[in-house]
């Protein structure tokens, strides 16, 4: 069974929530929960939901501190977040970095801090939790690409570490999956899905995931010429066959 009871991911794709789209992020989400086998998970869709935009009024930090001013969907996200022993950032690479979809949750987490800055043993700011002695659970980022070098993980990895030095949480892994045009090919991907469900397991039965499934995941299969040379033919027939059709 796994250590980790209570699990909640944000699946920031556009296309997630609904299976006709067929969602890689979405279907990579489901492939790690299955290895997980958590004993409860909890999967949010913000672009399915009403969540607005924080307003920065910092409400939450003076006014009614903790308690957001704004009233929707988040309330309920916050919630189960803060009793998350798991977090997962599902979000695909939009524009190098996270999704808007996802960013929106996450700009909603400020009611948790404090607003009276305290100095870390390396000397930087931060803020402190409001209530002291919280949980701190542990976070994993999942993402996919469109290019096919890993590379272009880069920013939104190095945002998710900045994240978690900065929300308390425990970093668990990063499963990162490049080249999403090759995942729509019938089988080129199965090895890679297999790694992802087996990365879930173990997390859950070791309490990591081994470097190993971790690049062979993130491992390029095709270099940047043979990936332009087999998904431009697709993509020009595509054009073609849509022009003139809305989308
Ligand atoms: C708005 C938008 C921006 C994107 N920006 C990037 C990018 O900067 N780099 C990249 O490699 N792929 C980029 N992509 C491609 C997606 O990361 C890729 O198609 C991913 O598989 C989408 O996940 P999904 O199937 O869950 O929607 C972008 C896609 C969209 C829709």
């Amino acid at each position: 069974m796994s250590e980790f009871k209570k699990v909640v991911a944000v699946c920031g794709s556009s296309r997630a929530g609904r299976p006709e789209e067929n969602s890689l992020t979405q279907r990579m989400l489901d492939k790690f929960l299955e290895g997980l086998a958590p004993e409860q998970s909890r999967v949010f869709f913000p672009h399915l939901m009403q969540i607005a935009y924080c307003r920065g009024c910092y409400t939450c930090w003076f006014k009614t501190p903790g308690i957001c001013a704004i009233e929707d969907d988040m309330a309920e996200t916050r919630r189960e977040l803060d009793q998350a022993d798991l977090i997962i950032l599902a979000s695909p690479v939009y524009v190098d970095g996270f999704s808007a979809q996802t960013k929106v949750v996450l700009d909603r987490i400020i009611p948790m801090f404090d607003p009276l800055i305290s100095v870390d043993a390396e000397g930087h700011c931060r803020h402190p939790l409001l209530q002291a002695g919280e949980r701190r659970p542990r976070a994993l980022l999942l993402s996919c690409c469109g290019f096919s070098e890993a590379d272009n993980f880069a920013q939104i990895r190095s945002h998710f570490r900045a994240i978690c030095r900065n929300l308390y949480w425990q970093r668990a892994g990063e499963i990162l999956l490049p080249a999403s045009g090759l995942a729509f090919v019938p089988r080129k991907y199965d090895e890679k899905f297999a790694a992802i469900k087996k990365a879930g397991e173990e997390l859950s039965q070791q309490g990591e995931i081994s470097p190993e499934t971790a690049d062979f995941i993130a491992r390029e299969i095709l270099s940047a010429r043979q990936y332009q040379e087999f998904l431009n033919p697709y993509f020009s027939r595509l054009r073609k066959q849509q022009q003139g059709k809305t989308v």
